[in-house]
Order: structure tokens, then sequence, then C-alpha cells
């Protein structure tokens, strides 16, 4: 991949000219001195929700787990209080086990190392790179759908194009942490899914403007399945586990599969049902697969237990899998 030197210069000035004007400067982890603590918290956060709602939840939290220490000593119900309406679940269970980890092994200050930062449950290439460019001033650019967005765009004509992410990591001269701030404003203001070119100082030089998204729509992938179809004349097949990380682990036992009623397969409808089956508050994912049972649509759906005591039997996987041959 060969990118002229001026062309990434050129490009560098125009996203700082955008950040001083339309950066989002106002954001709570976005103060001049933000720790590492703060910068994790938020980003966990960020990864499920806007940031516009983040603000709330992240200045509530804060206020209630100052510190990794505070946040390690808490247990699994006082952290919900402060989480619930993030979704996804594992993303919590996550934090506490490197809140824990992190007090435990390094004093309670997050590592400086990217080796080390992902090897904490929940933290990946991207978490680590905002990590350690925002708190610590790393020169890592953090690969978001926002920075892939535009920089797949304007260099090459569609968002997934960019590749060998780290090529970048040496090319401007712009501090990676305010690189990587105006890059994801950008990518979430003018660089959106429907981008507004006319407004952009980019588009003299950009590729995707220029053949008009031609490129993009040819390499767009397939959307995923969501829920779709009738949940009136549909059933739900859910699978119920404690934990999402014990769940795709070698752990070899499991609940037998719950088959609801029709009229169930929604999000709100199985937590309706595990509610008022079973007094558990479970948090459902999105829909994995589609079936058809007896000539009628079903979906299967992951969801897991987060407060309550389940009283299921667990049996082997393998058994499990036989069961559900069965039963189709
Ligand atoms: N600032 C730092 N990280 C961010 C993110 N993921 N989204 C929006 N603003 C941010």
């Amino acid at each position: 991949m060969s990118i002229a030197k001026e062309k990434i210069v050129w490009f560098e000035k125009r996203i700082a000219d955008f950040f001083k004007k339309g950066g989002r400067e106002h954001l709570p982890w976005r103060k001049k001195r933000v720790l590492a603590y703060e910068v994790w918290v938020s980003e966990i956060m960020l990864q499920q929700t806007q940031a516009s709602r983040v603000i709330l939840y992240y200045e509530r939290f804060l206020k209630k787990f100052p510190t990794i220490e505070a946040l390690s000593k808490a247990s699994w119900e006082e952290f919900l209080l402060y989480y619930a309406g993030l979704g996804y679940y594992a993303r919590g269970h996550n934090m506490l086990e490197t809140a824990k980890t992190v007090m435990k092994e390094y004093g309670g200050i997050f590592p400086r190392d990217r080796k080390l930062l992902e090897k904490l449950p929940g933290i990946g290439p991207y978490t680590a790179a905002a990590i350690l460019s925002f708190a610590y001033d790393g020169d890592y650019l953090a690969w978001d759908t926002n920075l892939r967005r535009v920089m797949g765009r304007f260099f090459f004509g569609g968002k997934h194009l960019v590749s060998d992410e780290t090529f970048w990591e040496n090319k401007y001269a712009m501090p990676k942490k305010e690189m990587n701030a105006a890059l994801m404003d950008f990518g979430s203001s003018l660089c959106v899914a429907r981008p507004k070119c006319e407004a952009c100082s980019l588009k003299t030089r950009c590729v995707y403007y220029r053949e008009k998204g031609k490129r993009e729509k040819m390499t767009q992938k397939r959307k995923k399945w969501t829920l779709s179809g009738n949940p009136k004349d549909m059933r739900a097949i859910v699978y119920l586990h404690e934990c999402h990380k014990k769940y795709f682990s070698s752990v070899r036992e499991s609940y037998k599969p719950f088959f609801l009623p029709v009229g169930y397969a929604t999000r709100a409808g199985i937590k309706e049902y595990f509610k008022k089956t079973y007094g558990l508050d479970v948090s459902v994912r999105p829909p994995h697969k589609r079936i058809l049972v007896n000539k009628k649509s079903a979906i299967l759906i992951r969801a897991q237990i987060l407060l309550g005591r389940p009283c299921f039997r667990v049996f082997p996987r393998e058994a499990i899998s036989k069961k559900i041959l069965e039963m189709l």
C-alpha cells in the first residue's frame, strides 16, 4: 500500500481543522488529564451506546466508583445498578474481572504496555490503543469503525478497504490522542453511514466522493440477519447461560434450551417470560439463527442471566445437541 506523503499531510491538516471547529471537546472523558481508568470506563460504555447517552451513565458510574479500587470491591448486583441499560452484560462481567486483575497484578494502575493491556478481560486492540493514546499519550491509532470508515473512504473509496492498520501509526505529525478524537468525531458527524459529502472539506481529494461510493457498494458486506418477520407467529428457542465467558469457553455443561410459547419472540417478550416464569432478569442477545420447527419459523437466541438464582439442571453439551436434534 503506497500513499503519497503529501496526501497524508493534506488529510491530516483538514482533519485537524475540522477538530478545531467541530470537535466534541465537551465530552467528559476528553478532559486534559484523564486517567486510564476513566478512559477505560468510557470506552467500554461507548462500545455499545452513543456518546450523548453515555455521558449520564459515565458520570453516575464514576461518582459511585471513582477509582478502580472502589470498582474492584463492587458486587455484581451493586455494579449492575450503575451499568444496567447499557446492554450486553458480558462486558460488565469483564469490567469487574479487569478491575480485580488490575488491582491484584498492577497495584491499581493500568499497564502502559499494549500486550499487557490486551490480556485483560474485555480489552482488545481498539480499547488498548484508546487507553494508551488518551491517557498515556501513546502513539497509537484506535481503529474503531469510525476510523476505518473515514480512512477507508478517503484513501481507497470504501469503508472496508483499509487494511494493514499498523501502516498508519507513524504517518501523522498530530498527537494520536487528538488524531483519534478528531477521526472519531469526523466519522460520527460527517462521514457517517450516509455521508454528508457536500458539507465535507475533504471531498476534493476523497476517493469515495470521486467515485460516488461505487467501490464501497461493491464491497458492502451483506447485512446481518436481525429479528425479522412477525414475532407473533414465531417461537423463540433460548439458550440461557450465566456468564458469557463460560458459555464460549471449554465448560462442557449447559442448560437445556428453552422453547418459549409462540408470541414471546421479541427481546421484551423473552425478558418477560423469564421474569414471570422463573423470577430471573435476563439480557437478550440478537437472534443468531432462524430455523423451521414443524414448518413454522423459530429463532435461536442466547440470553444471559443477570439477576436471580437459576434452579435448572445442567447437562453435558453433547447431550443437549442430541436432544435438540430429536426435538426438531
Ligand atoms: N472519545 C474517546 N473515545 C471515544 C469513542 N469511542 N467515541 C466517541 N468519542 C470518544
